[in-house]
C-alpha cells in the first residue's frame, strides 16, 4: 500500500512515522508513506499557499491551485481509491472506514488548515471526507497520523499473530476484555483465578463475557449500533 500525505507541516508526520508498528510496516516494505510540502506546488514566489475569504470573515482559505496541482501530478502517475480530506465535519472515523481502507492500494490525505479550504477542492478533488472525532484540531496533520496508523495496523504481515489486529477492540462490534501480566498477586490485587486454570475454553468464555460486560457499561451504543 502506499499513502500520499499533503501537508505544509511535513515534520509534524516525523515522530509518528518513525516508531512502533508503521515503522514495521515501513521497514518491512508492506506501506510506503510519501509526505508532499503544498508549498512546493505553487506558483507563488512567496510561496503562499492561502489567501482571504471572499465575502470577508475571519480567516484564511487554503487555495484550490497548489492542493489542484500536487493531486493531478500523484494521479498522473498511478490510480488512487480515495483521496481523503481530514475535517471535522467528515465522517466520523470508525474500525469499519479503517478495514476497508486497509484495502486500498494508493490513498492521498489531504490535510487542511486555516480556516478551511477552497470548497471546490471538496467538491471537484476529494473522494472522502473523514473526522477523528467531534472536536477542532489546528490541522489535519494528527488526524491523518491517527488514519494512517489505524489503516496500517490492518495491513497483512504488519502486526505477528501475537499481537494480530483481528483481537482489537471494536473489531467484532466490542471493546477488549481485560488483560494481566506477572506478578499474579500485587499488593494482594489478584489475577481473576479463571486466567491460571489453564483451560482455554473457559477462558475464552470469560474473556467473551468480559468484553460484553465492558461493551455493556463503557460504550453501551456499541450494542446498540450491532442491532
Ligand atoms: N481537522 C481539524 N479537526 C479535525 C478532526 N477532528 N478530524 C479530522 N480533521 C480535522
Amino acid at each position: 500500500m502506499r499513502i500520499d500525505i499533503i501537508t505544509i507541516f511535513p515534520e509534524m508526520f516525523q515522530g509518528p512515522f518513525s516508531e512502533s508498528i508503521i515503522k514495521r510496516g515501513l521497514s518491512k516494505g508492506l506501506v510506503s508513506i510519501h509526505i508532499h510540502q503544498l508549498r512546493d506546488f505553487t506558483t507563488d514566489k512567496h510561496k503562499r499557499v492561502d489567501d482571504y475569504a471572499f465575502s470577508g470573515g475571519a480567516g484564511m482559505v487554503m487555495m484550490i491551485e497548489p492542493v489542484d496541482r500536487c493531486i493531478t501530478s500523484l494521479k498522473a502517475q498511478r490510480t488512487y481509491e480515495e483521496i481523503i480530506y481530514l475535517s471535522p465535519d467528515g465522517l466520523l472515523l470508525n474500525q469499519a472506514i479503517s478495514n476497508q481502507l486497509s484495502l486500498c492500494e494508493n490513498l492521498i490525505l489531504l490535510c487542511g488548515h486555516y480556516k478551511g479550504i477552497d470548497e471546490r477542492i471538496r467538491e471537484h478533488l476529494i473522494t472522502k471526507e473523514i473526522s477523528i472525532g467531534n472536536y477542532v484540531l489546528s490541522g489535519g496533520e494528527l488526524a491523518a497520523a491517527v488514519l494512517t496508523d489505524s489503516i496500517i495496523r490492518l495491513i497483512p504481515g504488519v502486526l505477528n499473530d501475537e499481537t494480530s489486529a483481528l483481537s482489537d477492540s471494536f473489531q467484532d462490534g466490542l471493546v477488549s476484555p481485560p488483560v494481566y501480566t506477572r506478578p499474579r498477586v500485587y499488593n494482594n490485587w489478584e489475577v481473576p483465578a479463571v486466567l491460571l486454570c489453564g483451560d482455554d475454553k473457559k477462558i475464552d468464555a470469560w474473556k467473551y463475557e468480559k468484553a460484553l460486560e465492558r461493551t455493556a457499561q463503557r460504550r453501551p451504543e456499541l450494542l446498540r449500533d450491532n442491532d
